[in-house]
């Protein structure tokens, strides 16, 4: 269970304060599939990031399993990261290694044990039909494939909890339906998955709908969904 309790983000410009999240509280059941949805400009990015540990509120807190992140030390902290998958909204691949070597990238970082890369590499990139571009660089690659791969890496580490930022802005309707579709299985397999998007369809892959505007939560539902 992620318990995010009234949590305000506030940043400092040259231009005066930005309120990016104005006083959040939402709680996030493990294995759901939150959809975040609202207008560019409305918060998404910033609260995906606090909730993973990317970033710290300015005030209020989040919790995980009864834990606040904020009292970790550095360690449990980096240990807690490293169960957390991460998709950014623009990939953040390394440009100079392979698909395959961002992979081990992350694995290397999760602490997962060597002897275990391969098997999960491949795993990965076969689900995401990435295989025949395993040796790629990102720079060789279109937005959707780099997309994939940014996905791939994500899963291959097994998270707990898997944060996605705009997963199907680079691809075609097909492919974000088959995306969207392997995240389902995760959520049910009890990974919990929060995502933003702008994309209508998403919704109804999500067990939550959380529409955001100005930094505040407009609109909750929740729903449940035919397995
Ligand atoms: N690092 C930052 N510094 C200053 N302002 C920021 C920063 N990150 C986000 N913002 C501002 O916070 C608000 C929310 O941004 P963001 O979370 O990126 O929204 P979304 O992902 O929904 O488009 C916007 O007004 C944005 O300009
Ligand atoms: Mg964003």
């Amino acid at each position: 269970m992620i318990d995010i309790q009234h949590v305000r983000k506030v940043f400092a410009t040259p231009d005066g304060d930005v309120v990016a999240l104005a006083d959040i509280t939402l709680a996030i059941p493990t294995g759901a599939m939150v959809a975040l949805m609202g207008p560019s400009g409305s918060g998404k990015t910033t609260l995906l990031n606090i909730i993973g540990a990317m970033d710290a509120p300015s005030s209020g807190q989040v919790t995980l399993d009864g834990i606040s992140v904020e009292r970790l030390d550095a360690e449990e902290r980096a240990a807690f990261r490293r169960r957390i998958g991460f998709v950014f909204q623009r990939f953040a691949l390394i440009a100079t290694a392979s698909a395959y070597e961002n992979m081990e990238f992350a694995l290397r970082i999760a602490g997962v044990d060597r002897t275990d890369w391969q098997r999960r590499i491949l795993h990965a990139l076969d689900i995401l039909d990435m295989n025949d571009h395993a040796h790629h660089r990102p720079g060789e690659l279109s937005g959707g494939q780099q997309q994939r791969i940014a996905v791939a890496r994500a899963i291959c580490i097994e998270p707990k909890i898997l944060i996605v930022d705009e997963p199907t802005a680079n691809l075609d309707s097909q492919r974000g339906a088959a995306v969207l579709n392997l995240f389902r299985s995760y959520a049910m397999n009890g990974t919990t998955i929060v995502m933003s998007t702008h994309d209508p369809t998403s919704e109804k892959y999500a067990t939550d709908i959380c529409r955001l505007r100005a930094g505040a939560i407009e609109q909750h539902h929740t729903t449940t969904l035919p397995a």
